[in-house]
């Protein structure tokens, strides 16, 4: 045990979709994912059907209602369109885990529960994060099916011509509030979790000419758990924030970043794959890049034939890349990162090129300027 908690870990993502079948096949062409469990009416459950896929140590739950009594994600879909309902940590004793995070402040949403069938049991528990989502307490140790009870063999038996990613674990994950609101779930994140704030941005460190925000990051002392917040802060046009705010109807999970060891051939085969990423930085950005003189290992013109980002901090670097919003609204994405010579930083040198970058598909939008 390497934290106050006994986390070892992120455990599932769950995400509520529209259609989970369709969310399946495409993490599954574009991320290279396997299909390894699912849910639904074949295995008795009548209202939902969910999809695990897996890929190295990452796993996606992808759920959706089959029926219009799933309120539970009906209601979430409607308002917030497809989006993260829940992250989990893997623990060493859910009910440990649980009562830490209730006696620090956590708000219970689901008490400890032992779930079985044939093969064993699963315990689980969670919190309330930010408006509509959970943490979830989870502990699969005593399982011997697949996944936990209520899956069984994915009934979706399909051959997917996809490229691998080497997509290989969440790295962190990104939640997006009010304004006033950060300082109010860091606190929370920080009690509830035992964790602590490694990194502030304050009032002009991420700022572009037209709009600007505010982020904390907490993480856990072992640096497994890293969970920056952002909050809006006041500019002369709609920050991404804002933006996000708006079209997701509130506070809610912005973005999961994903590590590899190789980004280079991962965003060359995510592009073959199918995935749109931010706009690429100007030429400019690699020639100052080149004139820095950093000792990096990989090519600098490869980077820039693939968009990727660099930033140097202390002795390392770190290489990253932002998708599009992956659904119809301009809400959730995914960030592909690769930490070098013990980077632990969130590339804050890439910053304004980044927001420029999100501010250009903003005014296509027409969600730059203020209402
Ligand atoms: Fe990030």
């Amino acid at each position: 045990m390497s934290n106050s908690l006994g986390v070892r870990g992120y455990h599932f993502i769950e995400f509520y979709v529209g259609s989970a079948k369709m969310w399946t096949y495409w993490l599954a062409k574009a991320f290279s994912m396997n299909i390894t469990a699912y849910s639904g009416p074949e295995k008795g459950v009548k209202d939902r059907v969910s999809y695990l896929l897996t890929k190295n140590n990452m796993k996606f739950l992808i759920t959706s209602a089959v029926k219009p009594s799933n309120f539970d994600v009906l209601s979430f879909v409607n308002k917030h369109g497809d989006g993260v309902k829940r992250w989990s940590l893997e623990v060493e004793s859910v009910t440990d885990a649980y009562n830490f995070a209730i006696k620090n402040g956590g708000i219970p949403t689901r008490r400890p529960k032992k779930i079985e069938d044939d093969f064993g049991y699963v315990e689980e528990a969670a919190i309330k994060l930010y408006d509509d989502a959970e943490i979830v307490f989870f502990n699969n140790d005593n399982y011997g099916g697949n996944f936990r009870p209520g899956f069984g063999e994915p009934v979706l038996k399909i051959n997917i011509d996809t490229i691998d990613t080497g997509l290989d674990k969440v790295d962190h994950i990104v939640g997006n509030v009010r304004e006033n609101e950060m300082d109010l779930w860091v606190n929370y994140l920080n009690k509830t979790l035992g964790l602590e704030t490694f990194l502030e941005f304050g009032v002009g460190d991420i700022s572009t000419k037209y709009s600007a925000l505010l982020s904390k990051v907490v993480r856990s002392k072992d640096k497994i758990i890293r969970n920056p917040v952002n909050e809006p802060y006041e500019g002369l046009k709609k920050s991404q924030i804002e933006e996000y705010i708006d079209e997701y109807t509130g506070s809610g999970i912005q973005h999961i970043a994903i590590t590899t060891d190789n980004i280079i051939e991962t965003i060359k085969n995510m592009r073959l794959n199918g995935i749109e990423f931010l706009t690429t930085p100007p030429d400019t950005y690699y020639e100052m890049l080149k004139e820095k003189g950093w000792e990096i290992t990989e090519d600098i013109d490869e980077l820039k034939k693939y968009g990727i980002l660099c930033d140097l901090e202390g002795e390392g670097y770190l290489l990253q890349l932002f998708t599009k919003p992956i659904g119809d609204r301009p809400t959730f994405f995914f960030e592909i990162i690769q930490r070098r010579k013990g980077a632990e930083g969130f590339g804050q040198g890439n910053f304004q090129a980044l927001f420029e970058s999100i501010e250009r598909d903003q005014i296509l939008r027409g969600n730059f300027d203020k209402e």
